[in-house]
């Protein structure tokens, strides 16, 4: 791709600082790399709802999907929180995962080698870590129908009911599985599919459907394991897994345990794709508590510009020169508060937001 068209979509919180580090390091990539870069952007989640009184309005949607890619910050905060969910920050991201019709969600969770004192577990369980949660985006209990709170009839005394439904068509297992082999085939061909079978009928079909596709990518080693089982196994042994693909839900759940494993949901990146459009975001929320202070990690957002180069600009060289960048950094002692760790001793050196996306750029530019 020589023409890139991408609408920026800060967000909330921490949301804006981090993406004018990422998109300071996309700018200086499309520059190098002879791509031309036209860049947008739109009021997005809380900032939205404060202009508009919607987390994202019909325009951006447009604009969303006349883009090759989306790039987003993040959304929500306390300000936003009392609000119905249809009109929460939030909804506005599931309304523009939806319109995108973004399914793959591909969460790659890599322990850096200067991170490791970072990591919660031990170095030896830990070191070499490097796995990636393909998580379903776009169905699953987060949008099945129907849900509710409703009261409940006949009760004698007022009984209220909140309910959601966790449902998957065969199709749309289908996609996110074939979704899942493809990222195995060019990694270490090794795929496991989480689920909840032993309990949930929605599980026991994605769990058919999933080994029914494994017969078509005989070169992918395919295994199953329940939810709960994974959770433990990423904390006792996270070094087993390569690709792991899962529902929506068990996905949120495992990918923020996946962060933790990296340091710090700071450093995760990701993409979210479909079959027409592309919506790059790191995995942190909007952390409020931190917003405006310089002490947010840029380096989620930056590695999810890397994944932007890679899976939409078809330039996989550059995406491992942005990694490559941040694996530098990161070797030179420069740590946001997230990723500091107490017993590095001299050896870090705590910077701001804009200190470290400068020095990305400067081992980008070296
Ligand atoms: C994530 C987030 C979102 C989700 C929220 C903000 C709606 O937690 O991207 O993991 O649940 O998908
Ligand atoms: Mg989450």
């Amino acid at each position: 791709m020589n023409k890139v068209r991408v609408l920026s979509v800060p967000g909330d919180g921490i949301g804006p600082e981090v993406t004018v580090q990422a998109v300071a390091v996309l700018r200086h990539v499309c520059e190098r790399a002879g791509v031309s870069l036209e860049i947008d952007e739109a009021p997005f989640g809380g900032a939205s709802i404060d202009l508009f009184g919607v987390p994202v309005t019909e325009e951006t949607l447009e604009k969303a999907k006349a883009a090759d890619a989306v790039l987003l910050g993040a959304v929500g905060g306390p300000k936003w929180d009392h609000l119905p969910s249809e009109q929460r920050a939030e909804k506005g991201l599931l309304n523009l995962r939806a319109a995108l019709e973004v399914y793959a969600n591909l969460r790659p969770a890599k322990l850096f080698p200067a991170l490791e004192s970072a990591c919660p577990l031990k170095p030896e369980r830990a070191r070499g870590m490097d796995f990636v949660v393909v998580r379903e985006l776009i169905g699953g209990i987060y949008f099945g129908q129907p849900r509710g709170v409703v009261q409940v009839e006949g009760a004698t005394h007022g009984v209220t009911k909140g309910f959601n439904t966790a449902s998957y068509t065969d199709d749309e297992v289908r996609r996110i599985g074939k979704a899942a082999f493809e990222v195995a085939r060019t990694r270490k061909k090794k795929l496991m599919s989480v689920d909840k079978a032993n309990v949930l009928e929605v599980s026991a079909l994605w769990r058919k459907v999933m080994t029914e596709l494994g017969a078509s990518y005989p070169d992918v080693q395919l295994s199953h394991m329940y939810v709960d089982n994974a959770a433990m196994q990423l904390i006792l042994n996270p070094r087993q897994f390569d690709v792991i693909v899962t529902s929506n839900l068990f996905g949120d759940i495992l990918s923020d345990e996946a962060g933790a494993l990296t340091g710090s949901i700071g450093m995760l990146p990701s993409a979210s794709l479909g079959d027409r459009h592309a919506l790059y975001e790191p995995v942190h929320g909007s952390a409020p508590d931190i917003a405006g202070l310089g002490k947010a990690n840029p380096l989620a957002a930056i590695l999810s510009v890397a994944m932007l180069v890679h899976h939409t600009l078809k330039r996989p060289e550059w995406a491992q020169k942005i990694e490559a960048a941040v694996d530098r950094v990161l070797a030179s002692g420069l740590r946001t508060a997230d990723i500091a760790s107490a017993d590095a001793g001299g050896a870090q050196r705590i910077v701001t937001t804009s200190q470290m996306g400068a020095a990305v750029l400067e081992q980008l530019s070296s």
